[in-house]
C-alpha cells in the first residue's frame, strides 16, 4: 500500500482519479485543494474515511506543501486553473497556480525525493488544421496558443528540467479533452446538457467546426495510474481515446439523445485565438504500458453523462446562473 498526495482532487479530473484509486487499489489518498470556484467537496463525498484525507490549501504555499510531502510516497499533480475562457479574461491566476504552484511542488519533491506525476494537456502542442490527418505525438513541438495552454506548457518544461537537472523521479501525461460526471458546467459538454435541462439552447462558438478528441474521465484516471506505477521516469505520455468530433457533431448528438431537434442550437461569438483541432497519437501509452480505453462507445458515455446531470441537479444548479452570466458578458 502506498500513500498518494493528489493536488486539485476536488476538481473534475482529480476527484475522478481519487475515486478510481480508492476503488481499484488499496492506496491511501490525501487531497490538497484550494477549493476555488471550480471545485466541489460534494465530488468527494462518501469516500472511505480510513483511506482518505482532505487538506484545504494552496499549492503555492511552500511550507504547507513541505509538510505534506514528508508524509507521502508519491504525488499526482492536477491542481490548475483549467478553463481557457477564464484565462482570456484574467490570466493572472493561471500564471500563479500553473507555473508558480508547479514550481513549489517540484522543489518539495526534490527535497523529499518524491515520485511525482504531472497531469497536463495536449493543448501545450497548439492546434492542428481541421483537414489535416496528423496527430500530436510526444515529440510534437510545444506551440501553445492561450494563457491556459502556455502556462501548462511552462509547467511541463519545469518538470522535464527538474528531471534532467536534479534527477527528479517524474513523469508527465498530456491528455485530450475529458468528459463524464462531476465536470464544471462552464465546460463544453456539461454546459450544453445543463442548458437543455434548464430550458436554454446549446451554444456553439464560431461555426462549431472546431474538433476535439474526447476521452472518458475514468479512462484518463486508469492511464495516469498505469503511468504512475509502470511509466518510464522522465517520459511524457499522450492520453486519448481516438474520438475526434466537431463541436457541432457533439451538440447534435446531445440534442438527439435529449429528445430535441438536432438543429435547436445557437451560434455565438467565437473564442479569441480558438484552437482548431486536437488529436493524440497514444501509441506509446498503448504499447509500453498496455493501456486501453474502456469507454469506446462515445454515445453510451454521453447517455450516462446526461443521466448523471439529470440525477444530480443539486450538484450544479447553484453555479449555473453565475456561469451563464459570465458567458453572456463575453457575448457567448
Ligand atoms: P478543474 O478546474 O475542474 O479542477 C481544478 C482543481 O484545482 C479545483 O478543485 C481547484 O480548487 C484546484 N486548484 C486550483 N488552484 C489551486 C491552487 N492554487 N492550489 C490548490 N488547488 C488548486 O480542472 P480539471 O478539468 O479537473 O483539470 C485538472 C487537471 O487536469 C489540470 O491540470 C488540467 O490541465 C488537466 N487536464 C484536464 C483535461 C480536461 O479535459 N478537463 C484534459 C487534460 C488535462
Ligand atoms: P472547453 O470544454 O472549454 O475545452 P477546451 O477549450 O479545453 O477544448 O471547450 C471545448 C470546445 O467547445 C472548444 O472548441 C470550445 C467549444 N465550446 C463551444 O462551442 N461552446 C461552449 O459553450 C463552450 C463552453 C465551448
Amino acid at each position: 500500500m502506498a500513500h498518494l498526495l493528489v493536488t486539485g482532487g476536488a476538481g473534475f479530473v482529480g476527484s475522478g482519479f481519487v475515486r478510481h484509486v480508492l476503488e481499484n487499489t488499496d492506496h491511501m489518498v490525501s487531497v490538497l485543494d484550494k477549493l476555488t470556484y471550480a471545485s466541489s467537496l460534494a465530488s468527494l463525498r462518501d469516500l472511505p474515511s480510513k483511506r482518505f484525507r482532505f487538506v484545504r490549501g494552496d499549492v503555492t504555499d511552500a511550507a504547507l506543501v513541505d509538510v505534506l510531502f514528508a508524509k507521502v510516497d508519491a504525488v499526482v499533480h492536477f491542481a490548475a486553473e483549467s478553463h481557457n475562457d477564464n484565462g482570456l479574461n484574467d490570466p493572472s491566476p493561471f500564471v500563479t497556480t500553473n507555473l508558480v504552484g508547479t514550481f513549489s511542488l517540484l522543489e518539495a519533491a526534490r527535497r523529499h525525493d518524491t515520485r511525482f506525476h504531472h497531469v497536463s494537456t495536449d493543448e501545450v502542442f497548439g492546434d492542428l488544421d481541421l483537414n489535416d490527418t496528423a496527430r500530436f505525438t510526444e515529440d510534437s513541438p510545444m506551440r501553445p496558443s492561450s494563457p491556459y495552454s502556455s502556462t501548462k506548457a511552462g509547467s511541463d518544461l519545469l518538470v522535464k528540467a527538474w528531471v534532467r537537472s536534479f534527477g527528479l523521479r517524474a513523469t508527465v501525461s498530456n491528455s485530450s479533452n475529458n468528459y463524464g460526471p462531476f465536470q464544471h458546467v462552464e465546460k463544453f459538454i456539461p454546459r450544453q446538457i445543463t442548458n437543455l435541462i434548464a430550458g436554454r439552447r446549446p451554444r456553439l462558438f464560431g461555426r462549431g467546426q472546431n474538433i476535439r478528441d474526447w476521452i472518458h474521465v475514468d479512462d484518463h484516471s486508469a492511464a495516469i495510474l498505469a503511468i504512475l506505477e509502470r511509466g518510464t521516469i522522465g517520459q511524457s505520455y499522450l492520453v486519448g481515446a481516438e474520438m475526434e468530433l466537431s463541436n457541432q457533431a457533439v451538440v447534435e448528438l446531445i440534442l438527439g439523445l435529449m429528445g430535441r431537434s438536432t438543429d435547436d442550437y445557437d451560434y455565438v461569438d467565437d473564442r479569441p485565438g480558438h484552437d482548431l483541432r486536437y488529436a493524440n497519437d497514444t501509441t506509446r501509452l498503448r504499447t509500453e504500458l498496455g493501456w486501453r480505453p474502456r469507454f469506446v462507445d462515445f454515445e453510451a458515455g454521453i447517455v450516462s453523462t446526461i443521466d448523471w446531470y439529470r440525477r444530480n441537479e443539486q450538484w450544479w444548479a447553484d453555479v449555473k446562473d453565475r456561469v451563464e452570466a459570465r458567458y453572456a458578458a463575453q457575448g457567448r
